[in-house]
């Protein structure tokens, strides 16, 4: 008997078209740039500019999906936008991405937040809501974007992003399945990154936030193994690759450190150090292109890690087992494993994840400081100067605020 399946079909990624590169951050800030590049692993922050927000960067990402898989926008019957750079208290911005990309009128709208967990709880979700209601068969489209923005000045300052990730959930699934049920989970109330209502950038307690990402890692590994079946020592028999929650890329060395240290118990640092050596360039380090080039994107940002896997390994991925851990602070996280499927060329060759990176340009430290200064509110461009603003992926921008109201073109 043929089993159905349910998970996603296919994803797409939209990062805005400028960036600010370390060097000059370490510069302006009078730190040595190698604590950015090798004690932090990233090289360029992805900057927004005043003309797009957590809402053209969804719209972006999501057009480019519908494009390359064909879908109809009234096919999409649940429309999930995830995200913490929300734009009103009340309206959510799967609404207006609903009138951006003129999905109907029958779909079911929402926004979901929990940190950079906000975007897997939303993809689990619709994975169950699909498997739930599929005949006849729905379509899900589930979007994460984020600004991530931290005080000028501040630790987090050199982790900052920007980006959105769309992804197609459905029945028979082209890139891979998921039994949501076998997910290891854990979930805290701490506070280690948090953005009280009417903050600009978060608190936070970043040391702290360390420590909180590695117990929840510690905790979801332990539900993971349990639920699998899988015995203690032997979890890496069973996944090709990994993909963790990215701030900053050595993050991914420090997750995979602690899940070698429990593992691995009872062997002595040397040999820990020496399974880290063989297995980190093999199953983490492609997955790491773009937290490098962009940053932080928060609820995106473990997606990305997924997007940078694929277009790092291309169909080397193909029947491969991956383990993605997704974390956000307050905190909540999930591990789950993911079995790629074959055949999905021409998904790779629809993610142009590094064409995207390559148009960017770098824009001065002034220039950064500038931008991040001004608020939308004080903003109203001409649409003439909004064409200039465009290309093949920036379709849909912000033009400013009328009646209160914010405009999109
Ligand atoms: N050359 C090379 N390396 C250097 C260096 C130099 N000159 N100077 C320092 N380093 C190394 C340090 O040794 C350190 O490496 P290890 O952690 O491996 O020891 C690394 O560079 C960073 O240095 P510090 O610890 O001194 O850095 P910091 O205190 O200024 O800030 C941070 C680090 C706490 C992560 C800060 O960037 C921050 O607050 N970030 C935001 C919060 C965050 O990302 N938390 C992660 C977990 S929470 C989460 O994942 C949710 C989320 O998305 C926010």
């Amino acid at each position: 008997m043929v089993m159905t399946e349910f998970g996603v079909s296919d994803i797409a990624i939209y990062i805005p078209p400028f960036y600010l590169s370390h060097e000059d951050l370490a510069k302006a800030r009078g730190v040595p740039a190698e604590k950015y590049l090798d004690g932090l692993g990233n090289h360029k922050i992805s900057i927004i500019p005043n003309w797009e927000d957590a809402v053209t960067m969804a719209a972006n990402a999501a057009v480019q999906l519908l494009d390359k898989t064909g879908t109809d926008p009234n096919e999409i019957q649940q429309l999930v936008v995830s995200t913490e750079s929300g734009v009103d208290h009340s309206k959510p911005v799967a609404s207006f991405v609903q009138g951006a990309l003129k999905i109907g009128s029958r779909c079911r709208v929402y926004e979901i937040k929990h940190a950079c967990y906000g975007g897997t709880a939303g993809l689990i979700n619709s994975i169950d809501w699909v498997s739930q209601n599929h005949s006849p068969p729905k379509k899900a489209l589930v979007i994460m974007t984020d600004i991530a923005r931290y005080a000028f000045g501040s630790p987090g300052e050199s982790t900052q992003g920007a980006g959105a990730v769309a992804l197609l959930v459905e029945k028979n699934p082209r890139l891979f399945s998921m039994n949501t049920s076998l997910n290891g989970i854990f979930s805290q109330d701490v506070f280690d990154f948090w953005r009280p209502t009417g903050h600009r950038v978060p608190i936070v307690d970043g040391k702290y936030s360390i420590e909180c990402y590695l117990r929840a890692l510690e905790g979801a590994y332990t539900h993971l193994r349990s639920n699998h079946g899988i015995e203690k020592g032997r979890f890496f028999e069973r996944v090709d690759y990994l993909v963790y929650h990215m701030p900053f890329g050595n993050m991914a060395k420090k997750a995979h450190r602690q899940l070698i240290d429990l593992e691995y118990d009872g062997l002595n640092p040397a040999a820990k150090e020496q399974i880290f050596a063989e297995t980190f360039p093999r199953m983490v380090e492609p997955s790491l292109l773009g937290v490098r080039e962009v940053g932080n994107i928060y609820t995106g940002s473990v997606y990305m890690g997924l997007i940078s896997l694929l277009e790092t390994e291309g169909e080397n991925v193909e029947g491969k087992q991956v383990g993605i851990f997704s974390y956000g602070s307050g905190c909540g996280a999930e591990f789950f494993l993911c079995r790629i499927k074959t055949g999905i060329r021409s998904i790779l060759e629809g993610l142009r994840f590094k064409e995207q990176l390559d148009r960017r340009k770098r824009i001065t430290f002034e220039t950064y400081v500038q931008t991040y200064s001004k608020s939308g509110e004080e903003i109203l461009y001409h649409p003439a100067e909004i064409e200039a603003f465009k290309d093949s992926f920036t379709r849909f921008v912000f033009t400013g605020f009328r009646d209160h109201k914010r405009q999109y073109l």
